[in-house]
């Protein structure tokens, strides 16, 4: 049986994560954030003070330590639970020191085939909704559907700003703006698999679309024949 994958990239705030695991359990499929697995290393490097420059450590690191998504463990809104070494990082991963380090984590080459390995591992079973920047691209370059979830960089720090502020993290609307466009360039200008849209996917633009709309417009190009 060809497994069924989907893909879906798109800039930090786009709504990949809110919409990729709403489509997911729609479709009953498993649901993959593969940015979860870099802020996992991102903060493991802080927490062994590894510099986010320092490519030849992190990339010794990302393959020492184990990084494990799994289904949520404990029933506080989060949408999956994220294991550093055993460690619950859930929430950890969130925080805005790992939000300004993981960008530069990320763009080492030898980080990032540690972790395409996994997610290739992962979606070798079939029916997952993969959510990244290159899954579309390069992790899964044979998805069965692929799309490209974006909206503008204001809108974008506009939710961010909603969504800290639900979880009680309150932080100027300016700085969420220059981090978005901070990581919009690192993310869309390093040199291995920079954030791009695959030839191939589908461009859903969510600017003023409530996150039921968003959600309806990708189920009905995930479950189109
Ligand atoms: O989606 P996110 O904000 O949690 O992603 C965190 C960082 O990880 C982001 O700066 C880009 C990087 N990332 C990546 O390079 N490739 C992916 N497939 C997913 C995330």
């Amino acid at each position: 049986m060809t497994p069924r994958t989907i893909a879906i990239d798109g800039p930090a705030g786009a709504g990949k994560s809110t919409i990729g695991a709403l489509a997911a359990e729609r479709l009953g499929y498993l649901y993959l954030d593969t940015g979860a697995m870099y802020r996992a290393i991102a903060l493991a490097a802080l927490r062994r003070g590894i510099d986010a420059d320092d490519a030849e450590r992190l990339a010794k690191l990302a393959r020492e330590v184990k990084v494990a998504i799994g289904p949520p463990t404990v029933r506080d809104g989060r949408a999956y639970t994220v294991l550093l070494d055993g460690d619950d990082v859930t929430w950890t991963i969130r925080g805005a020191d790992v939000d300004r380090s993981v960008s530069q984590v990320a763009r080492v080459g030898a980080v990032r085939d540690a972790m395409v390995e996994q997610q290739r591992g992962l979606a070798e079973r079939g029916r997952v909704v993969m959510v990244g920047r290159d899954i579309g691209t390069v992790v899964l370059p044979r998805a069965e559907r692929k799309i490209y979830l974006t909206a503008s960089a204001s809108e974008r720090a506009k939710r961010r700003d909603e969504e800290l502020r639900a979880r009680g993290d309150i932080r100027p609307r300016q700085e969420l703006l220059s981090e978005i466009l901070r990581r919009d360039r690192l993310d869309s200008e390093r040199a291995v698999a920079p954030l791009r849209a695959a030839d191939d996917a589908i461009v859903v633009q969510t600017d003023g679309l409530s996150v039921g709309q968003a959600l309806e417009k990708v189920l009905a190009i995930l479950t189109a024949v």
